[in-house]
């Protein structure tokens, strides 16, 4: 969020003005009148486009900073719902210009993205004056010194009366990108204020979450409980590799390519079955025991969009007839719980004896198809059903 991203900024040394953040309207008035004159009320969402959903208002009043918070804390912006407001002094800025350090995955090095034509969406800056938004790769080894922030202000075209400052802002940046192993820092505005002042107005900075237990536990201290979705939430307490999607098919299966290949085959199937897709990213990996399947079936079969259910499961390490009994204990273990259809499709080591398994269970909720695309169209159809 805004208010996180400049508190990564102060403490790397990148001019920002941290503001208060509240989660009432009442609260607000008092900030405003704390911090004295105008002021302006910003939604904390993780979402772009907050100006123009009506989420940033100038309050000329701590009366008028009550009624703005009251308004933007009832706003949903891209279906977030505002649940906490930035108040912070009113700077209007003479100019406003875009950079970012982000990770560049497909060239396998960083990128920095400037223009001094910042403010608006710089997506529809780079679609009508592409000119406008340099690109300059960033060599990771060789990282960004006084030289290379000179050559980035210098391509981005600073004005000189911002220029040093400029210099000096990039490498805090870059410091803040390397030193907190972030995939993305983003200022938008980076503005230049009266009297010549360059300042982060705003901030966007995401956080490699690998990074997070080992070298940054400080960053646990961001994660906002009531802002993660609930399901992905219990996931994560269950130690489950799990993303929600938007979709009526709940998946699981091990092993991350399986289950990328499975939400492919459950999208394609769902076109003959009125468009149904994938509700989800499950992967169990290697040891599919009885808890860890119990566990999977009990956060996908929580979701209410979920309508039926894919287990597609490789036996490897784990054969298959330890994967069936994993479902059978899972069944067990949920009870009444378990309410739709699973489709399972085994195959791989001892692949006969789990289906015998399952075969011998007859679970009333449980079908099973031999082949990887039989079973997206079947578990495609039921959900469609
Ligand atoms: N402290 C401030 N004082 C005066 N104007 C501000 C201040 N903060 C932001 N603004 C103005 O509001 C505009 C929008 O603010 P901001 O960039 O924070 O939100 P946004 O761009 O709508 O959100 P997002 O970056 O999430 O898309 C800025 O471009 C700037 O013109
Ligand atoms: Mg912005």
């Amino acid at each position: 969020m805004e208010y996180q991203a400049k508190e990564l900024f102060a403490k790397h040394g990148v001019a920002t003005t941290l503001g208060v953040v509240v989660e009432t309207a009442e609260a607000a008035k008092a900030a405003a009148e704390q911090i004295g004159g105008v002021t302006v009320i910003k939604a904390q969402v993780k979402a772009g486009g907050r100006g123009k959903a009506g989420g940033v208002k100038l309050a000329k009043t701590p009366d008028e900073a009550f009624e703005h918070a009251t308004n933007i804390l009832a706003l949903e912006i891209k279906d977030l719902p505002v649940n906490r407001v930035l108040v912070t002094p009113a700077t209007p800025p003479e100019e406003e210009y875009y950079f970012s350090f982000l990770l560049d995955r497909a060239n396998r090095q960083y990128l920095c993205i400037a223009s001094v034509e910042g403010g608006v969406e710089i997506e529809e800056v780079a679609k009508t004056n592409p000119d406008a938004v340099k690109q300059i790769p960033i060599d990771p080894g060789a990282g960004v010194d006084e030289a290379k922030a000179r050559e980035i202000a210098t391509e981005a075209a600073f004005p000189e009366a911002v220029f040093e400052q400029a210099v000096a802002m990039i490498q805090s940046l870059y410091t803040v990108f390397v030193e907190e192993d972030a995939t993305l820092v983003e200022v938008n505005p980076l503005a230049r204020l009266a009297g010549d002042k360059l300042e982060a107005l705003d901030g966007k900075v995401s956080l490699d979450e690998n990074a997070s237990e080992v070298r940054h536990p400080e960053h646990e201290a961001f994660e906002i409980k009531d802002e993660t979705d609930p399901l992905e939430a219990k996931a994560k307490d269950k130690g489950l590799n799990y993303v929600k999607l938007d979709g009526q098919v709940g998946i699981i299966g091990n092993g991350a390519g399986l289950v990328m290949s499975t939400l492919d085959v459950v999208a394609y199937a769902g076109e003959a079955h009125g468009g149904v897709k994938p509700a989800n990213f499950l992967d169990i990996g290697g040891g599919a025991n009885a808890q860890v399947m119990a566990d999977g079936l009990d956060v996908i079969l929580n979701d209410a969009q979920v309508k039926s259910v894919f287990v597609n499961v490789f036996g490897g390490i784990t054969a298959c007839d330890e994967v069936a009994n994993g479902i059978k204990g899972a069944l067990e273990i949920l009870g009444a719980e378990a309410t739709k259809p699973l489709v399972v499709r085994l195959d791989g080591n001892n692949v006969e004896e789990g289906r015998r398994i399952l075969d011998e269970l007859n679970h009333p909720l449980v079908t099973q198809v031999d082949t990887m695309d039989g079973a997206a169209d079947k578990a495609a159809e039921l959900a469609n059903a």
